[in-house]
């Protein structure tokens, strides 16, 4: 069925049926096995996925002396009893890897008073830096010095201080930061123009059953008041609402019909409703963990898209949703506004046949920050279009579904490369398209 593991030879242009199982949040768990360093007791987390970024910060984990027990059943153990610091060279292999890392230099800095901060890995969606995980460490008392791949991070153990931070952006992953500095830190700590993502809610729940004193305040602001000491937990993670979308576009690309179990409605709003504009219909079961998502008009609507912080619409719902609206009556506008390179998909697409333009210039109804910059982060996408099978590349996670979506849109055969990457996101992967009835060679 595969090559080497990496390629993927599909034959498209069937209504896709099945139903597939998703768990934890691929966006949402590794940060909660990070907040596990915040405590000496044990903690457990229930509903995590066998994805590489899963694996990677339990090894993370353990370079740090926590102990892991192998995940049964979706639930990991972890303990972080006897916590240390690591070499640079064992560390780099993890930062430059993901961006998860850089979200252990709070934990770090309270219980072994260093960190050390890369110029961050993860997919190749845009420059990606760190300067606001920067601004909140440094604002809790960090003292930061530069190196050749970054900066090395100093405070006194136990010695973070309370501060109030405002951020030019509600990044998430600064967010998430200041949030597990500010539980351990001395005294109050406010963060203004914070990201409220369900995954941020999602860690702020566990944080707080492990005693931390948080509140989400109306206006995107985020109240701590540090505590001396946090306890063990056992949390279990908010499903993948990118997962669920994913599956979602896949049934409205091929005209097909796709249960989803394991969802969470309300993580889903924003995007249920674009896709019911899009001439997508769902239904859920009574007890709201299962979803089935179909095609109700005979071609999807075109649509104006604008991405979005929460409870916008996410950038990372937009590929596999743009990709589907390939397929629509007339003309789709997109604008991306989160991440300033999520569009390289559009060459992909091209070469199936899709009439995918992308521009500079903000086609929406807010200018964002990429508009000055010269970034294209724009695009229109003519409708509909037969699509025809054709080799492609998959250059980062999420473009890489939107590939295998087109390619399962597209007539006649396609060879779709670097699929590998989308291990880092969705569980077993090919298992799951073989459930839908996807033809895999
Ligand atoms: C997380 C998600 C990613 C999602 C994104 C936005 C994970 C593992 N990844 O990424 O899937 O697309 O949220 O919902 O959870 N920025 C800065 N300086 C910083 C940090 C970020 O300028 O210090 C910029 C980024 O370049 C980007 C924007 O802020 O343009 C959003 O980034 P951020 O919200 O931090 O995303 P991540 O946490 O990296």
């Amino acid at each position: 069925m595969t090559d080497n593991g990496d390629a993927l030879h599909l034959t498209g242009g069937i209504p896709l049926g099945g139903t597939v199982k998703i768990r934890g949040s691929k966006n949402a768990v590794p940060k909660l096995m990070v907040a596990a360093l915040l405590t000496e007791e044990p903690v457990l987390i229930q509903n995590i996925s066998q994805i590489v970024d899963t694996r990677l910060v339990t090894e993370l984990l353990e370079v740090l002396g926590c102990t892991t027990a192998q995940p049964v059943d979706g639930r990991l153990r972890i303990e972080a009893r006897d916590v240390h610091t690591a070499a640079t060279r064992d560390l780099e292999y993890f930062h430059v890897r993901s961006r998860i890392p850089v979200l252990t230099c709070a934990p770090l800095l309270h219980r072994t008073g260093h960190a050390e901060v890369w110029k961050p890995g993860g997919c190749s969606i845009g420059e990606r830096p760190v300067d606001l995980h920067l601004e909140v460490l440094r604002a809790f008392g960090a003292m930061s010095e530069r190196t050749d791949t970054g900066f090395k991070l100093t405070a006194e153990v136990g010695g973070l201080k309370g501060a109030v931070v405002e951020l030019k952006y509600p990044s998430v992953g600064a967010t998430e930061q200041f949030l597990l500095g500010a539980v351990v830190a001395a005294g109050d700590s406010e963060l203004r123009n914070a990201a409220t993502e369900p995954e941020i809610i999602d860690l702020i729940s566990m944080l707080q059953r492990m005693g931390a004193l948080i509140t989400v305040q109306p206006g995107r602001v985020i109240q701590v008041t540090g505590v001396s000491r946090l306890r063990g937990v056992s949390h279990t993670a908010i499903p993948d609402r990118l997962e669920a979308a994913s599956w979602a576009s896949l049934a409205l690309a091929t005209d097909g019909r796709i249960t989803v179990r394991g969802v969470r409605q309300a993580d889903l709003g924003t995007y249920l409703n674009v896709y019911r504009r899009a001439g997508g219909e769902f239904d859920f079961s009574s007890d709201g963990n299962e979803v089935t998502f179909w095609r109700e008009k005979s071609m999807p609507r075109p649509l104006v898209v604008e991405t979005d912080v929460h409870p916008g619409f996410m950038t990372d719902w937009q590929s596999p949703m743009i990709t589907a609206l390939t397929q629509a009556d007339g003309v789709t506008v997109l604008h991306e506004t989160v991440h300033e390179n999520r569009l390289a998909y559009g060459k992909a697409l091209q070469a199936l046949g899709a009439q995918m333009q992308v521009f500079t210039e903000c086609l929406g109804r807010t200018p964002c920050r990429f508009g000055s910059r010269n970034h294209q982060h724009s695009a229109v996408v003519v409708g509909p279009t037969k699509l025809q099978g054709t080799n492609v590349h998959v250059p980062d996670l999420r473009a890489g579904f939107s590939y295998v979506l087109a390619a399962l849109a597209a007539q006649g055969d396609s060879t779709v490369t670097g699929v590998s990457l989308l291990d880092r996101g969705y569980e077993n992967f090919r298992e799951k398209l073989i459930c839908v009835g996807a033809k895999l060679r």
